[in-house]
């Protein structure tokens, strides 16, 4: 596999990351995941805009933001990706520097290491629906930030793992947020209501996409958070992200939603979603 390594595209395995990297010492940097569909990255302007963000509110210096655009598609090449479906991963950490807690001298380098890899599209779970669990939300203030300090993300998702779950619903104050890894919308009486945008979740690129999507098909959408009480009145739930599309959510913890199937907005999503991702004027929804 050619991965890309502070300006370099080299075998991963002459990948040699120091141990004073703050990525490493202090889960200090951010990170971006994009899919790619037979080559055509889907809504790659849209990740860099936020990974440019999370670094703003982090205050890591940047690296040079033109060049690393053009590094998914070189490692899309390089590693015979132009066809199927692939998913690109970009991190940047703070450098690295001899361990203590403030920021490292200025001119410390970031590091930045991005790689892209075949994916498996998850077919059956979106044809049948998934199951979801309700874990509380445990997370720092700043979930807008699409940050590598993952602890808490992590182990919501083992919790998720060990209960037969393909996710979790965290559950601030009350109510959900969203997933450890998803945006999560739910229907009610024909209308999509998701968590407005805040401090509380990650601004979800998927998410932004199904919100237009819904202007489209002229589905109303309302945000506000949804209390756990009322998931039973949910009509749909689903989860939404970049490696998880519009995915159907049939059960939450032991309430059956839907019916134990998806319902017809999810599925007018999908499809929707489906046909934006194979339209080769994706960028002119
Ligand atoms: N996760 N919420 C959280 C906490 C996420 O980590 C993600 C993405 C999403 C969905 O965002 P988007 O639609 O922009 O992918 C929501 C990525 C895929 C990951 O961590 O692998």
């Amino acid at each position: 596999m050619t991965v890309y390594f502070n300006g370099e595209y080299k075998p991963k395995e002459e990948v040699h990351l120091s141990p004073d990297d703050r990525g490493f010492l202090f889960g200090d940097g951010v990170y971006e995941v994009i899919c790619a569909y037979a080559g055509r990255q889907f809504k790659a302007d849209e990740h860099f805009q936020r990974l440019g963000r999370s670094m703003t509110e982090l205050r890591i210096q940047p690296p040079d933001m033109d060049a690393l655009r053009r590094v998914p598609e070189t490692l899309l090449h390089e590693n015979g990706l132009e066809q199927g479906w692939a998913v690109i991963y970009i991190q940047v950490t703070r450098g690295a520097a001899p361990r203590s807690h403030p920021f490292p001298d200025a001119q410390t380098p970031v590091t930045v290491y991005a790689y892209a890899a075949p994916f498996e599209s998850p077919a059956q779970e979106l044809e049948q629906g998934v199951r979801v669990v309700l874990t509380p939300d445990n997370r720092w203030l700043r979930c807008d930030i699409k940050s590598v300090n993952l602890l808490p993300n992590v182990l919501a998702s083992q919790t998720a793992r060990e209960n037969g779950a393909k996710d979790v619903l965290f559950v601030r104050d009350g109510a959900v947020t969203e997933g450890s890894y998803t945006s999560f919308g739910a229907v009610f009486a024909g209308r999509v209501v998701t968590h407005p945008d805040s401090h509380y979740i990650l601004p979800g690129i998927t998410r932004s996409v199904v919100l237009d999507l819904c202007a489209k098909l002229k589905i109303a959408v309302e945000t506000y958070p949804v209390q756990v009480g009322r998931l039973q009145d949910a009509d749909e739930c689903m989860l939404w992200g970049t490696t998880t599309q519009v995915m159907p959510i049939v059960q939450v913890d032991d309430l059956t939603v839907g019916g134990g199937e998806p319902g017809p907005i999810t599925r007018k999503l999908q499809k929707a979603l489906r046909d934006l991702i194979l339209d080769s004027n994706q960028d002119t929804l």
